[in-house]
């Protein structure tokens, strides 16, 4: 089940709403929609599930319905239309004080701003969702030290919020989200006040965190660095509709329309593509149990100079090179065994283009791509790492016309029919 499900939601405020979701249910843009109507639509026709221990980013500029839409998500603003269901319960069914209740025990939020009390300890601070749920002390300063110890924040636990730096405050934030215990956290541009440096650091965290306590996180940005790094998936909004939900990898190689491409065109790609995305079919595999002739033969067809072997289970053993394959013939046997080399670097699906780089430098070979069990799903010649980079480049002026393209040019050229 999912952690939270959204469907057909719609938000608008001001004054006949009902009038503003029928037109704007065909899809017409906001601004043409609602001409006339004294009514604002923040959110437009949202529909998404948030599965258990997920980080799910929704990214879009200002204006765009962001905060709106999380504030659906925990009872905080009720929807015009459509359904929000946490845990399978819809929220739109639920008494006020039933809904305070859920936004106890099962939902956290952390702002950008987020405002501590100035005059208690950041323990109390920390502590505080459980003060207000009522919890005896010593469970509350219990409860507290061990999330301001998750976030680092041990030392700082009876200092005053005046001591600590913008980031340590955030922080404090967090581990008032950790200390209630809920599964779900709800982000709204928590990290978008801090130094880049600072930042980062905070991300990481999180990251760490979520693979420790398996939290459902909703989190907003319109940073989109920031969204690619934490995200498991993300939404993009636009207007007040979700116009993609995907990978980052999904939304930077396929993006859905001319406004999201534009959106991520100044991403750092490197850090997005995996190797997964890049490799090639490798040109030849042969079985260790092959012979050199066979070998031999694969080499002349493919106008290679190394082979790629596998053994039992299609488990990547190495390579063999021409040089081997010609002293094996010369030696008469009658399998690869003995002649297969593990020089050549091998990485997984999932390394990131930029880590690529030095493996891909350093190998005289295509580097090998293993999947997680060891068998080989690709290769990467440098070759092809370069023109993934240069295509993955966006907005570069087209490239003059170099001789190859140009040679090709001609024999198209040659071949129609005058
Ligand atoms: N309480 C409200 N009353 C009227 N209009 C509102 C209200 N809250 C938000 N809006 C409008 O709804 C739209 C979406 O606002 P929202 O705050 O959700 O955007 P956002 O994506 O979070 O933007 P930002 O990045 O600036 O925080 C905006 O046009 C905003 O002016
Ligand atoms: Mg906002």
């Amino acid at each position: 089940m999912s952690a939270l499900a959204v469907q057909s939601l719609y938000k608008i405020f001001g004054n006949r709403a009902d009038e503003a979701v029928r037109r704007l249910a065909d899809g017409a843009p906001r601004a043409e929609a609602l001409a006339g109507l004294p009514a604002t639509a923040a959110v437009i026709d949202a529909t998404f599930e948030v599965r258990p221990g997920e980080i799910f980013v929704v990214m879009g500029l200002s204006g765009s319905g962001k905060s709106t839409l999380i504030r659906t998500l925990n009872g905080l603003l009720r929807p015009t239309s459509g359904s929000v269901r946490v845990d399978g319960v819809e929220l739109t069914s639920l008494k006020p004080a039933a809904l305070r209740k859920l936004r106890r025990d099962k939902i956290s939020m952390v702002f950008q701003h987020f405002a501590l009390m100035p005059h208690r300890t950041v323990a109390e601070n920390a502590g505080y969702a459980l003060e207000v749920a009522g919890r005896p002390k010593a469970e509350r300063r219990e409860r507290a030290m061990e999330a301001l110890r998750m976030v680092g924040l041990t030392e700082w636990a009876d200092h005053l919020p005046h001591d600590l730096s913008g980031g340590m405050r955030q922080r404090v934030g967090l581990a008032r989200a950790l200390a209630a215990g809920t599964d779900i956290l709800l982000m709204d541009e928590a990290f978008s006040a801090l130094d880049p440096l600072i930042r980062r650091e905070i991300q990481d965290q999180l990251l760490e965190l979520q693979a420790e306590l398996g939290k459902t996180i909703i989190f907003i940005t319109h940073d989109l660095n920031e969204a690619m790094r934490l995200g498991d998936r993300i939404a993009v909004m636009r207007d007040g509709r979700i116009v993609q939900i995907g990978t980052a990898e999904e939304i930077l190689t396929d993006p859905a329309n001319g406004y999201v491409a534009q959106f991520v065109a100044d991403v750092d790609r490197t850090r997005i593509l995996t190797a997964a995305s890049v490799m090639e079919k490798p040109h030849q595999v042969l079985d260790v149990s092959a012979g050199p002739r066979v070998a031999a033969k694969a080499l002349r067809e493919t106008q290679t100079s190394v082979v790629y072997v596998t053994g039992p289970g299609k488990r990547f053993l190495g390579t063999v090179t021409e040089d081997e394959v010609l002293r094996a013939l010369r030696e008469n046997r009658t399998t690869l065994d003995g002649y297969v080399s593990t020089e050549v670097r091998t990485v997984t699906e999932d390394t990131s283009v930029a880590d690529l780089f030095a493996d891909c430098a350093e190998s005289r070979h295509p580097v090998a791509v293993l999947d997680d069990r060891g068998r080989l799903a690709g290769v990467i010649p440098r070759i092809t790492l370069l023109s993934a980079l240069a295509s993955a480049t966006p907005d570069e002026p087209a490239e003059p016309a170099s001789a190859e393209p140009a040679d090709v040019a001609l024999v198209a050229g040659k071949e129609t029919p005058a």
